[in-house]
């Protein structure tokens, strides 16, 4: 057996994703090291080179960087719980998903053990795995990133955000409130249409234009916020109100669900009644940014 090298990594948790990590770590030339509670899922990745370890305590001292993608944290700590010794001086790389909490302990655990901890966020489904259109999202200390980027390019388009351990979980779940607030947008547009006949993809062109201009204006809208000043160069919230009012009426008339427009509506209102109906849209930011909404 060769001696073992920095880019030798282990891939715990070989379910849909972690197959497909592990193939792409093994398709860029590295030693790879694999473990799965079920170990007959490892087989199509043996046949392929990689080396099977008989025991997790095995698998977390094969490799300097060990990657884990499981279930949840609850399956997370049963795996490495009883193997935790193992972990001394090496690099956990944590993709299971999870919140920003559940990243910080499991980073404070890994230390305690000795170890160093990268969570991560896979924004991206298994087939993409391996190439470009992959974005995996990792925070947790800048020397354990850059030492072992190499190995974390072969999974996909890396994005390093910080030292803060929450971060990835946190970029994950708010592109997740973004891609449902374009999707559920969208849906509520198809709704609206199909009373008059018009089928999703008819609508759908139209849609999407509205979308992609909208998402022109973030970049500006972002600095008003960054800076908390909402001159209204474009539209003022009183404006927005009354065409959500239009939205509210339209939608109940049609027989279609206004939940939707309402709680725009309701988030609206608040900010109005806190003096803001004359600011620019991104003024909102202040009903997002606290459990409740609430009027001032
Ligand atoms: N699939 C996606 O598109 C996708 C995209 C982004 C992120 N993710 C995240 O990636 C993670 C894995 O997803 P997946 O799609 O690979 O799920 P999956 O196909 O259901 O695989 C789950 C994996 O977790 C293991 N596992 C579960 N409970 C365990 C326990 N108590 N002890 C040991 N191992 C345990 C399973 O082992 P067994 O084989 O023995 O059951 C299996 O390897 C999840 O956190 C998911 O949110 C997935």
């Amino acid at each position: 057996m060769t001696s073992p090298t920095d880019s030798d990594v282990t891939l715990i948790g070989l379910g849909l994703m972690g197959k497909a990590l592990a193939g792409a770590l093994l398709g860029a030339g590295h030693r790879t090291t694999v473990w799965n509670r079920t170990a007959a899922k490892a087989e199509e990745l043996v046949a392929q080179g990689a080396l099977l370890a008989d025991s997790a305590d095995s698998a977390v001292t094969a490799s300097p960087v060990i990657i884990t993608c499981v279930s949840d944290y609850a399956s997370l700590q049963q795996v490495l719980t009883p193997v935790a010794d193992g972990l001394g001086g090496r690099v956990l790389v944590n993709l299971t998903s999870g919140d920003s909490a559940q990243a910080q302990e499991m980073a404070r655990w890994t230390e305690k053990q000795g170890g160093i901890y990268l969570d991560g966020a896979i924004m991206a489904v298994p087939p993409t795995i391996g190439t470009a259109a992959a974005v995996i999202l990792l925070s947790g200390p800048e020397s354990a990133f850059t030492t072992h980027q190499s190995t974390f390019d072969a999974l996909g388009t890396t994005a390093y955000l910080g030292e803060d351990h929450g971060l990835s979980a946190l970029y994950d779940v708010a592109g997740l409130s973004m891609m449902w607030g374009v999707l559920n947008a969208w849906l509520h547009g198809v709704a609206l249409l199909g009373t008059a006949g018009v089928n999703a993809s008819t609508y759908t062109p139209f849609a999407a234009q509205i979308a992609q201009e909208t998402v022109g204006w973030l970049a500006g809208y972002a600095d008003q916020v960054d800076s908390a000043t909402y001159p209204p160069d474009d539209a003022t919230l009183d404006t927005h109100a009354g065409g959500m009012t239009h939205l509210i009426e339209e939608s109940e008339r049609l027989g279609v669900n206004a939940e939707m427009p309402r709680l725009f509506k309701a988030l609206v209102d608040r900010a109005i009644a806190a003096g803001q109906g004359g600011s620019s849209y991104p003024v909102l930011v202040e009903q997002f940014a606290q459990p409740r909404a609430t009027s001032r």
